[in-house]
């Protein structure tokens, strides 16, 4: 079996279901249920034996400890922590704590673990990262290659820059045979809304203003999260340890096209909507401090050594996430009460309108 942490959140939970689905091989699942971690989205392995949720934080020693002990997993996958840039620039703290502090404990308990078993060599630890690492692009500038320099921007970017730095040490100084993936920006089923693409379908449903930080320009490439789930079993498949592995789609949009795009998806969907055309909602407001203006994929060594590829464009895959959430306003209503609404008030309330 394989132990993943963060199986509870939109990654992990598709990830999970992916795996057993396409292996057939158990999960023990370690997810600390945060704000963003949620039991729904493992709703559809509710009853199979092949998963194991385990509630518990990637900081408890002992518990990791114990799990490695008893499960005797053959690889980690590694996808928890915390993700959101703009709660990052409020408060990093737990940016540090969970993805720097968190990702040490994990290193340190698998060093021991696997330190003592008898087929070190087969055994991997898959560190689930992202682009913003490598920080801000120009738009003339070449994508980002698997030897681009970090340069991480963000509270959270250099949280995740820390981790990486820290398992490639535990691959040079102790032959830990360690794996790192780098992916673009993933949308799909299951997102917490407080990320661009869902944030602005809920917003868009419920009439509500479409927030877009600074002159929308900002570019991000997208990827679908299945297409990264499968990239992920590639690369602990048939990745060479001690590698890095980019990851990204085919598509550079700025936050201005995607959302104009959600709203004309919108309209078609919804053609008796008293919010259409629902791009009428859009709003510029104040910019994100230290905003990275442009991130872009080179996935080349990806494709070319492990054959890996997204299935489908993006546009296909932007009204397929649109129709989910659609069909899934129990979700929708779950996760956008309680915390959601303190996280929206302190997020927007402050971020006056831009003309
Ligand atoms: P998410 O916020 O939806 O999920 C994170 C999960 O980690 C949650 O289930 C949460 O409960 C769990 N978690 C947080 N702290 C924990 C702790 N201390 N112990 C145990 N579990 C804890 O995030 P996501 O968007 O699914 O991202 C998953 C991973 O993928 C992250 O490592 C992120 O950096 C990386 N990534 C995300 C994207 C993206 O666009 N979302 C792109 C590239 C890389
Ligand atoms: O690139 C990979 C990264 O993508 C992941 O590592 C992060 O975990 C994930 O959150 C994401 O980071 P971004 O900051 O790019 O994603 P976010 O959805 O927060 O924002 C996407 C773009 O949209 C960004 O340029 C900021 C902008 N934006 C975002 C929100 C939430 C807006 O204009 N308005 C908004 O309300």
């Amino acid at each position: 079996m394989i132990l993943v942490t963060g199986g509870a959140g939109f990654i992990g939970s598709n990830f999970v279901q992916y795996w057993i689905e396409a292996t057939g091989e158990s999960v023990i699942n370690l997810d600390k249920l945060t704000y963003s971690g949620n039991l729904e989205n493992l709703a559809p392995l509710k009853n199979n034996k092949k998963h194991l949720f385990v509630k518990g934080d990637i900081l408890n020693r002992d518990l990791i400890r114990d799990l490695l002990h008893e499960h005797q997993p053959r690889a980690i996958v590694h996808i928890a922590a915390e993700t959101h840039v703009d709660r990052s620039i409020i408060d990093p703290e737990p940016f540090v704590n969970t993805n720097v502090v968190g990702t040490f404990s994990l290193l340190e308990e698998t060093r021991r673990y696997w330190d003592n078993i008898p087929n070190k060599d087969s055994f991997r630890f898959l560190h689930v990262s992202t682009d913003e690492v490598f920080g801000t692009l120009g738009l003339d500038d070449e994508p980002f290659k698997e030897t681009s320099c970090y340069f991480p921007n963000s509270p959270y970017a250099a949280s995740k820059a820390a981790s990486d730095h820290m398992v490639r040490a535990y691959h040079q100084t102790y032959g830990l045979p360690t794996l790192i993936s780098n992916c673009s920006n993933n949308f799909g089923p299951y997102q917490y809304p407080e990320k661009l693409i869902p944030l602005m379908i809920i917003h868009a449903l419920h009439g509500k203003p479409l927030p877009i930080y600074g002159d929308g320009l900002n570019i991000r490439n997208w990827l679908y999260v299945n297409d990264h789930s499968r990239a992920l079993q590639m690369v602990l498949d048939k990745g060479l340890p001690g590698g890095y592995y980019n990851i990204g789609g085919d598509v550079e949009l700025t936050n201005q096209e995607v959302v104009e795009m959600i709203c004309v998806i919108l309209d078609e969907l919804k053609p008796n909507s008293p919010h259409k055309p629902h791009a009428s909602l859009i709003q510029y407001v104040k910019d994100r401090p230290g905003h990275d203006r442009r991130y872009a994929i080179d996935a080349r060594k990806i494709h070319r050594e492990l054959g890996w590829k997204p299935k489908q464009d993006f546009k296909t895959n932007l009204r397929e996430t649109i129709q989910w959430y659609l069909e899934n306003e129990k979700w929708v209503q779950n996760m956008i009460s309680g915390d959601y609404r303190n996280w929206i008030e302190q997020n927007y309330t402050q971020r006056e309108t831009v003309v």
